[in-house]
């Protein structure tokens, strides 16, 4: 449904044309339908930025994006809503997406207009009910009130419900839990669990490893924008091949380890030595893993 191929995107950085900075490098992968795909790497990784460019609000520098086999970059006008229309993006902030002195039912007129004004009142009334049910929201709780009177799980579930009545096939979530209290990141997760069963497509944007290891299908390591390992979930979790993701998974402390027992974790691959070179070579069945040589950096 969704394919990245050989990705890259370069910012420029500095004052006076300054240097350039690649902050996404030759990443490669597809999410299907039904599929949750983790993309998992600390601050700075380029996560945001790949999901920035698979929803078009930046553009790749190199390779290529195609959603149904057809090139993003290519879109416009009417094609690029009716992309809108099957790919959406929730993102860790949620206030951000809101402006502070509209009520929060704004969101939802302004997909009224650009998507559904051929719809009558009481059809519309409808639909937006059913699409607040299925993220568990109230409509009385939560149409008539101004951002700052809402939760943040309330407001992210309320983007999530404005996705869902697109009827979207891929949604892009960035960090969409990180801000989020414990109980109300449980309800998120779930909810994002029966939106796989029903064959909506995920690619959800994390640093933290058990939020991915939990949800994911096929998980991605990234570091400083370039894939290190990547496979089934079960794989990488259970069999780490990449010294990077082994320091990852090192560090996360264990629920029933107490904190005398933890220690330091393992010191990292020279952070210096940005991965340019390598591949990612297949070492078992859907098991990535960039190749040893690679190592070396530069
Ligand atoms: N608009 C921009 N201009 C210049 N550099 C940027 C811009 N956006 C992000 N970056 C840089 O690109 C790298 C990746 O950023 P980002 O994709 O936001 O990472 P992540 O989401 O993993 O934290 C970082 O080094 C960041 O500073
Ligand atoms: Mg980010």
């Amino acid at each position: 449904m969704l394919k990245l191929d050989a990705c890259c995107k370069t910012y420029r950085v500095g004052a006076f044309g300054g240097g350039e900075l690649l902050a996404v490098n030759d990443v490669s992968f597809e999410v299907a339908p039904g599929e949750v795909v983790s993309l998992i790497g600390e601050s700075g990784s380029g996560k945001s930025t790949i999901g920035k460019m698979i929803l078009r609000l930046l553009r790749v520098s190199r390779g290529a994006i195609s959603f149904e086999g057809e090139d993003i970059s290519a879109l416009e006008g009417r094609q690029l809503k009716e992309y809108y229309a099957n790919v959406q993006g929730v993102f860790q902030d949620p206030f951000s997406s809101y402006n502070p002195i509209f009520k929060a039912d704004r969101v939802f007129t302004m997909l009224r207009h650009a998507y559904f004004s051929g719809v009558s009142t009481s059809e519309w009334n409808a639909k937006l009910e059913r699409s607040l049910d299925e993220v568990s929201l109230n409509p009385g709780d939560v149409l008539g009130k101004y951002p700052h009177q809402l939760s943040g799980g309330q407001l992210q579930r309320l983007l999530i419900a404005r996705a869902l009545l697109l009827d979207i096939r891929l949604l892009v979530a960035d960090e969409i839990i990180s801000m989020l209290d414990a109980s109300t990141r449980i309800d998120v997760l779930n909810l994002l669990g029966e939106l796989k069963g029903r064959g909506l497509g995920i690619l959800f944007i994390t640093h933290d490893l058990s939020l991915g290891n939990y949800i994911s299908d096929r998980t991605m390591i990234l570091r400083h924008g370039r894939v290190v390992e990547m496979g089934a979930t079960t794989r990488v979790f259970d069999n780490p091949l990449h010294p990077y993701t082994k320091s990852l998974l090192a560090s996360v402390p264990q629920l029933h380890t107490k904190w005398v027992a933890l220690g330091h974790p393992p010191s990292r691959p020279e952070d210096e030595g940005v991965e340019t070179g390598g591949a990612l070579v297949e070492v078992e069945e859907d098991h990535f893993v960039l190749s040893a040589t690679s190592e070396v950096g530069r």
